[in-house]
């Protein structure tokens, strides 16, 4: 009985549309996240309408680029793409990490993060195998090498 009244004290006060959960479109707090594509992003790429990418989350910036410390060019090179790395070299401070939560607009779509993640591994991986080749080419050269010496070196001593 008591949660009954309380729920619709709570419904009373925060308005009508509530009371129908219609209004929850326009909230993309929580449930309603948006997903975007970074197809979906890459065309937000104009000084009129900029998205950015930052740590899998994407930010319309369009309001904030002539505000930006560091200039507007450098955030409209970015523009439509991923910008965490540029944003993590600079080292921006947490008053600038705060900023960003206002430009929040969504996330990037779970496929893509997946795509992105592959591209990284592989490239680690290709790094790696070229590292391990030359760790064990050398010694199986010099391997080859005394190899061939020694069978020389054996040869003219059963001659002699
Ligand atoms: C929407 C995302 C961004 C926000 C909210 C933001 C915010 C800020 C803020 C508040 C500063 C002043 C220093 C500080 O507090 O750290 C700053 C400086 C700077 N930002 Fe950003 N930034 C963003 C994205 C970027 C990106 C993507 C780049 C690089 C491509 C960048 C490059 C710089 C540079 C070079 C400075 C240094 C300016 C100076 O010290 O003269 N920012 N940014």
């Amino acid at each position: 009985m008591g949660e009954e009244i309380n729920e619709n004290i709570l419904n009373t006060g925060s308005g009508p549309a509530n009371n129908t959960g219609v209004e929850e479109v326009s909230e993309p707090a929580d449930c309603g996240v948006k997903y975007y594509t970074l197809e979906d992003i890459r065309i937000h790429n104009l000084s009129n309408d900029t998205w950015l990418i930052i740590h899998d989350k994407v930010y319309d910036i369009t309001t904030f680029l002539e505000e930006h410390p560091g200039g507007e060019e450098v955030l409209l090179e970015q523009a439509g793409a991923d910008a965490t790395e540029s944003f993590e070299d600079v080292g921006h401070s947490t008053d600038a990490r705060e900023m960003l939560e206002q430009y929040y607009i969504g996330e990037l779509h779970m496929d893509d993060r997946q795509k992105k993640k592959e591209k990284e591994t592989e490239n680690t991986n290709s790094g790696e195998s070229s590292t391990s080749w030359t760790t064990w080419l050398i010694p199986a050269i010099v391997a080859t090498v005394v190899g061939v010496m020694y069978r020389y070196y054996m040869l003219e001593h059963k001659s002699s």
